[in-house]
């Protein structure tokens, strides 16, 4: 195992990160960081609704299998991701093809088959992603307004018939300290959990930017989660920076990395820390917010940046 990798054992947290599965084919040296610095994996696409369906009833699991195998291989857990979310959906599923009676079928179904076909080899699935606004207040989506509020109980519930022993998250960004959008997380899993809908897990995407700070209260947010008997995990961290990178944007990026990773070691909820891939060779984030990047631990050539040496002594 490789340094990281090392010091995270024991620990009680897993050590993730998306992979990028065009990476993985191509790139020896990404292939052999993965499996040497992480001992959780998440795939960035291939389990997606666009991806595991692109026509109506033809699912292709050949990349997901892949993943799900690599890891088998390596010792690794698989953080499934992700099955009810308003965002890379396939392009046949809308509103004007469908009913709502219909819509709600074809959701039962994809969860019940994607769950299914990866039944006892994905250890959590992100179940919803990214249900609520900032302000808390249910996010307007296909789903909800084909479906109703409920959608989401539905969601865990036909996600836990297809594999009882899988831990299932709710998943979001923007609420991993105490704020309006957490707040409705802290509500809707309590009363889910009190009416019987097996939610198991909270999920903090933590994707952080330098130039605008960092939650301060995270500890406090990941704590009364602890206390409600949920687990949590921080699943797709990065810290980007507006570009130029300078080593002052370096060195605030390494703490901010490292605060979020306190926060989950000091729970006694948090059960992993993923980042939302570990190099800026491939990161999401220079294509999605312009003039950002830099956001990983390791640079374009994978050499780790002071941010993995955080990572590596925080555990
Ligand atoms: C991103 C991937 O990293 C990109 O490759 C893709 O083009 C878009 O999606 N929140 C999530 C992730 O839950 O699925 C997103 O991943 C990043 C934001």
């Amino acid at each position: 195992d490789g340094p990281q990798r090392a010091a995270a054992r024991g620990s009680g947290v897993r050590v993730g990160t998306a992979v990028d599965m065009a990476a993985l084919a191509a790139d020896a040296p990404y292939q052999q960081a993965v499996a040497r610095e992480f001992d959780s994996v998440t795939p960035e696409n291939v389990m997606k609704w666009e991806a595991v369906e692109p026509q109506p009833g033809v699912y292709d699991w050949s990349a997901a299998d892949q993943l799900v195998d690599f890891a088998r291989k390596n010792g690794q857990l698989v953080r499934g991701h992700t099955l009810v979310w308003h965002s890379q959906n396939p392009s046949w599923l809308t509103e004007d093809a469908y009913s709502p009676a219909q819509l709600r079928t074809l959701l039962r179904k994809h969860i019940l088959d994607e769950v299914g076909h990866f039944k006892g080899r994905v250890w959590a699935w992100d179940v919803a992603n990214e249900v609520f606004n900032e302000d808390g207040t249910l996010r307007d989506t296909i789903w909800l307004r084909a479906l109703g509020p409920g959608y989401i109980a539905d969601a865990f519930r036909w996600a836990h018939q297809a594999d009882p022993k899988a831990l299932l998250f709710l998943n979001d960004y923007n609420n991993e300290g105490v704020n309006a959008k957490s707040d409705a997380y802290y509500a809707l899993a309590k009363r889910l959990r009190a009416q019987g809908v097996p939610v198991h897990g909270y999920g903090m995407q933590g994707h952080l930017a330098v130039q605008y700070g960092f939650p301060g209260d995270v500890l406090q947010n990941v704590r009364r989660f602890d206390a409600l008997g949920v687990k949590t995990a921080f699943t797709e961290v990065d810290v980007r920076m507006l570009l130029p990178a300078d080593s002052a944007k370096v060195q605030a990026q390494a703490e901010g990395f490292g605060l979020l990773l306190r926060a989950c070691l000091l729970a006694r909820s948090c059960v992993s820390y993923t980042v939302w891939g570990f190099t800026d060779k491939y990161s999401w984030v220079p294509g999605v917010f312009s003039g950002e990047g830099s956001a990983t631990l390791y640079d374009e050539n994978l050499q780790p940046k002071p941010a993995y040496d955080t990572v590596r002594e925080t555990f």
